[in-house]
């Protein structure tokens, strides 16, 4: 979800502006994927490298999840989605882990749509994570060295219970992947669009849908899956 300052300064109002523009059209998005039925959807709304920008705007953006998490959850109940926050929320202050453990709690049993948000997220921290993991596991004499594999690993990282991502959609005319799910996202298809993120709507989102609907996926193969 890329453009939201962009988005506000071109309109000459503040940054939070933006960002609660941002809000908005990640709602519309979960509508979208309740309307499709998509398993999951996984909004990259703060990365690990975001720490890196002015306090300010650190500060308002914490409080827009807050507020955002307090106010929706019940909505997303009863739209029976699975909310997971992805991301190391350890460096969150202790009221919002609290919030985001109830969230996930309340939600947990949902089996509509799983609702990923992404924060304090990044790909390299989700893969060291996991190797933590193994390398407890091979301490404590429960795992071999050798027994390590893709299948291993794929068990430690984040979105371990859902199916590999099929697509990722970056907003904002950069094309690169900003430390987004690098492991996870090994065979998906890649979908960029010049447009800002506030700007986002159904039919961009369908035009994703369809583009990767004509892709042939081969997965490393001749054949067409
Ligand atoms: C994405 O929009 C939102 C967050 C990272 C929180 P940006 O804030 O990166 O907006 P631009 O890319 O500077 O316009
Ligand atoms: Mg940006």
């Amino acid at each position: 979800m890329d453009g939201n300052r962009r988005w506000a300064n071109t309109r000459g109002k503040l940054r939070i502006v933006g960002h609660k523009a941002g809000l908005d059209a990640a709602r519309r998005a979960v509508n979208f994927a309740i309307n499709y039925k998509l398993d999951a959807l996984t909004l990259y709304a703060f990365s690990s490298e975001n720490w890196k920008r002015p306090s300010g705007e650190i500060k308002s953006l914490m409080q827009l999840f807050s507020h955002a998490l307090n106010k929706e959850i019940h909505t997303l109940h009863k739209n029976n989605i699975k909310l997971r926050i992805i991301g190391d929320i350890n460096k969150f202050t202790v009221e919002l882990q609290k919030n985001i453990k109830n969230s996930e709690q309340l939600t947990a049993k949902n089996n509509g749509l799983t609702l990923n948000i992404a924060a304090n997220y990044g790909g390299r921290w989700d893969i060291i994570q996991g190797v933590k993991q193994l390398a407890t596991q091979v301490q404590k004499g429960m795992l071999n060295p050798n027994q390590i594999n893709e299948d291993t690993l794929c068990k430690c990282v984040c979105m371990n219970e859902l199916a590999p991502v099929d697509l990722v959609i970056r907003t904002g005319g950069e094309y690169r992947i900003s430390n987004f799910l690098l492991w996870q996202i090994a065979y998906a298809e890649l979908f960029f669009t010049d447009v800002l993120w506030p700007d986002f709507n159904d039919m961009i989102f369908k035009n994703a849908l369809n583009t990767f609907t004509k892709r042939e996926r081969r997965f490393g193969s001749n054949a067409s899956a």
